[in-house]
């Protein structure tokens, strides 16, 4: 027998976009209902990447999830881009009155599923067959199956957060849907590890040997990055086959720096660019990974999609406390003039910090040039520093 229930806003996905609106809806006595297709063990579990733009803080505060970010988050003034052994700067503080916090996203999820806990509402986890249909009718629904059984969901509004593999996009019709994408000839082969780190804010470094980045968790584990090809397989990668060459991408000076110990996770991740246009089709709103995606050069895929479900939020606000459907009506056009400005700055830090097998000597040159530009002009460093620490809303 189906299961029928009813609510405002149907948010298919619980990564932290799908958690962030429905705190935003609920502290507004807005009923939502999240299903998703994993359970929250494995969701939490998710490594993912760690830098918060102080807009993203400033939504995490807002929604009553930042506590523990502001005791365990490490707030950093500044971060260093480095080619070939040399370092330059790049003074966030200085350049733009602001700075960022790093605090990893899997303890953003963590927080964002006690406060789901607090409010009360109504989660749905392990669930497959998820089918949002009805899609431009004044109340769409979303069917799934739970434990064999079928449920079948009636609201105002979907929210599709279900990712870059999700089913809400596919839901879009292919004569409606643009997709634009680009996908990089390489990887991110990454290793967290319970020691300092090898410095104390992040380096984002290209070697001739290919791209390395030390980022961190806390002041005792550490998370670093190489770039890798992308027929590599972790089991290629011995704990000491990483180390030796992290540290020769690092270079002597800082490598001298650098304590190893034991994997605690090691894994590889594809790179992509991806942008879904639009991001509304009826009473179906897409959101974060659903809808684009960043290679992680500059860390914007958690900060975008925030910045997604800030606007997202506020609309549907409007519509339910004041009866306007204006912010709604734009929500796609707004969104989407942001989105693609970042997906322009993590891009170009993508392409200018990465050894690509496709470029000539020339290309080569080039990189150097703009690194060399960047380190030697005020406005150059200011134009990453204030794309890093995160554009405007709108
Ligand atoms: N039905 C229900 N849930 C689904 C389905 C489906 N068919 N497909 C995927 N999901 C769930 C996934 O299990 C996941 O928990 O949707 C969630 C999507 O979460 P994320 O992938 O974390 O996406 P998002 O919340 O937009 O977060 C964006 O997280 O993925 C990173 O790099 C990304 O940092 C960015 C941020
Ligand atoms: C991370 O800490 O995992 C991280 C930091 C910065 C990035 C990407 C990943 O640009």
């Amino acid at each position: 027998m189906t299961q029928h229930h009813k609510t405002q806003v149907c948010i298919i996905g619980s990564g932290p976009s799908g958690l962030l609106l429905a705190q935003f809806l609920g502290q507004a006595g807005i009923e939502t209902i999240i299903l998703d297709r994993r359970d929250r063990t494995y969701i939490e579990g998710r490594i993912r990447a760690g830098v918060l733009e102080q807009g993203t803080v400033e939504a995490l505060e807002e929604a009553g999830v930042a506590d523990r970010l502001y005791a365990e988050g490490l707030r950093h003034d500044g971060f260093d881009l480095a080619f070939d052994g040399t370092r330059h700067r790049i003074d966030l503080k200085a350049l733009t009155g602001t700075s960022v916090v790093v605090y990893g996203q899997t303890e953003v999820t963590k927080d964002l599923f006690v406060a789901r806990e607090n409010q009360g509402q109504r989660f749905f986890f392990d669930v497959s067959d998820v089918i949002p249909s009805d899609l431009k009718a004044d109340k769409p629904t979303v069917a799934f199956r739970q434990n064999g059984e079928d449920h079948i969901v009636s609201c105002d509004y979907i929210a599709g957060c279900d990712g870059f593999r999700g089913v809400s996009r596919a839901a879009i019709p292919a004569d409606v849907l643009k997709t634009f994408e680009r996908v990089y000839p390489f990887g991110w082969l990454g290793l967290l590890v319970d020691q300092p780190p090898v410095s104390d804010e992040l380096i984002y470094a290209n070697h001739t040997r290919g791209f390395a980045l030390a980022s961190m968790r806390s002041p005792t584990r550490s998370r670093y990055y190489i770039q890798c090809d992308l027929s590599d397989d972790v089991s290629d990668w011995s704990d000491d086959r990483f180390w030796e060459e992290f540290a020769t991408r690092l270079g002597p000076d800082t490598a001298a720096n650098l304590k190893t110990a034991p994997s605690l996770e090691k894994s590889i991740a594809p790179l992509r660019s991806f942008v879904s246009e639009p991001m509304r089709y009826g009473n179906l709103f897409l959101a974060g990974d659903a809808a684009h995606i960043v290679p992680p050069t500059g860390a914007k895929g958690l900060n975008l999609a925030i910045a997604d479900i800030r606007v997202l939020s506020q609309a549907l606000l409007a519509h339910y406390k004041d009866g306007s459907d204006h912010h709604l009506d734009t929500y796609s056009e707004t969104v989407l003039k942001r989105v693609w400005k970042v997906e322009r700055f993590s891009w170009q830090l993508s392409t200018l910090m990465h050894q690509f097998p496709e470029n000539t000597p020339f290309e080569k040159r080039m990189q150097r040039a703009e690194f060399d530009y960047i380190a030697s002009s005020e406005a150059a460093s200011r134009t990453i520093a204030e794309n890093y620490v995160g554009l405007p809303l709108e």
